[in-house]
């Protein structure tokens, strides 16, 4: 995998255009298959994610055509069933909604058991147990599961833990199933609406996405449709928190401020100025940031996907603050690897103590997911001297073109190989 050399100490003036939502798009892919109907997707993010979702696509013969960088037509009247491979599969966990969508399209599905970041244990209990409601036989044998329904009937499942994945899992196979379904404690992040929004525009009958209870009624089958993906609330956290560490000047457009909310009122708590507009909004960086304490929880708790992010910036606030990972466990594996940048953080189980009024220094590191990162970078910007962030690989599969989009905002950023 290549590397990011980046040279600390240059604050981020511009503005930076915000992609399609990561976590909307690898949903939608997979739920394109659930109509034997064209449909057009637009402002997919040309991240690595997405392109293995495509991939995989082809190989189970369905019809994609990219009619530009960021729109896609597919397809899918050409599906065949076949089992996805396990190399493709263990690329991406959010493979695992190719469960929910072949289930509801064919009534059976084999699948491996998926794959992904590295942030501790990530159980799918939750989705096993929706389509076993949904009328699932599941086995799971040297790592497949074979799920085999016949005809899908509609259920009422009551989530055990606030889910995403198993909240759009379950949307997807229940699009299709005989009768209602009815998901409670379901999770309520964008990504969720604006999945159930392309679904109900294909003709599905979907009520209360973005609640905690969301009501399903299975239709026969469903038709073409285009939809727009909401941008990426996360990618344009990032670049906030990036704006606010390198005490820069910096707009960030294409957003739905709407979706920012839990970010910005934390920056705000941080003093850190904010002002927002109906789609974009400007970040002034303070140098002496305030600290404040974080509690990640499901949305519109602050973003567990921000965590890490937030860490880099309180390095460098007035006092000390405390994070609390409430949501996965084993999300601080970021922090030894800040701390060989000089951060000094304290971890406890799911809370993590961080000192603030930190110079940071340059130092090679390696990216253990996504999230850890883009933290490695933002905490590159802002450290002395020179940090070369390697296994860069885990950052494009969710940040579109971010050397390019850091580099038009001033960062002293290159990539090598
Ligand atoms: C989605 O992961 C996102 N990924 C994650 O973003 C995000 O961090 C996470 O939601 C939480 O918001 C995609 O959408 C592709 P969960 P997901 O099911 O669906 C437990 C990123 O960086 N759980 O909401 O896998 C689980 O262990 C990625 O973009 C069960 O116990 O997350 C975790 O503790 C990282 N049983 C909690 O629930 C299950 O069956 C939340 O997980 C499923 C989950």
């Amino acid at each position: 995998m290549s590397k990011l050399r980046i040279t600390g100490g240059f604050p981020l003036q511009g503005t930076v255009n915000i992609s399609g939502a990561k976590n909307a798009a690898v949903a939608m892919l997979p739920a394109a298959l659930l109509t034997e109907a064209p449909v057009t997707i637009e402002n997919l993010p040309n991240i690595h994610d997405v392109h293995v979702l495509v991939e995989i696509l082809k190989y189970l013969n369905v019809g994609v055509n990219w009619e530009s960088p960021s729109k896609l037509r597919i397809d899918g009247s050409t599906l065949q069933e076949r089992r996805v491979p396990y190399e493709l599969v263990k690329k991406l966990r959010a493979s695992y909604y190719l469960m929910g969508t072949l289930l509801g399209r064919f009534g059976r599905v084999e699948i491996p058991v998926p794959g992904g970041c590295d942030l501790g244990p990530r159980p799918i209990d939750q989705h096993l147990k929706g389509m076993a409601a949904l009328g699932a036989d599941i086995e799971v044998r040297h790592g497949i599961i074979k799920m085999k329904a016949g005809k899908l009937r509609g259920a009422n499942i009551y989530l055990d833990v606030i889910s995403v994945g198993a909240t759009i899992n379950i949307m997807l196979a229940a699009t299709r199933a005989c009768g209602k379904t009815v998901i409670e404690n379901a999770a309520k992040e964008p990504e969720i609406v604006d999945v159930a929004n392309f679904l109900n525009a294909m003709g599905a009958r979907i009520r209360g996405a973005g609640t905690d209870v969301i009501r399903i009624t299975g239709v026969k089958e469903l038709g073409p449709a285009s939809h727009f993906v909401i941008p990426d609330r996360i990618e344009a956290g990032t670049y906030m928190v990036a704006a606010a560490a390198t005490g820069g000047d910096v707009t960030v457009k294409d957003i739905i401020p709407k979706h920012l909310d839990p970010i910005t009122a934390k920056l705000r708590e941080m003093e850190i100025s904010i002002d927002v507009m109906d789609d974009k909004l400007r970040v002034l960086g303070n140098p002496f940031p305030r600290a404040v304490d974080i509690k990640t929880f499901p949305y519109p708790g602050f973003p567990t996907d921000m965590q890490s992010l937030a860490m880099v910036l309180l390095t460098q606030a007035e006092g000390t603050s405390i994070i609390t990972e409430n949501v996965f466990e084993g999300r601080f594996k970021h922090v030894d690897e800040l701390k060989r940048m000089g951060a000094r953080i304290k971890v406890e189980g799911r809370t993590a103590v961080v000192n603030g009024r930190n110079q940071l220094s340059g130092a090679p590191v390696k990216a253990t997911d996504l999230r850890a990162g883009a933290a490695f970078i933002v905490a590159g910007l802002i450290a002395d001297g020179e940090t070369v962030v390697s296994d860069i690989g885990h950052v494009y599969r969710g940040y579109e073109r971010i050397c390019e989009k850091l580099s038009a905002l001033g960062a002293r950023i290159e990539e090598e190989d």
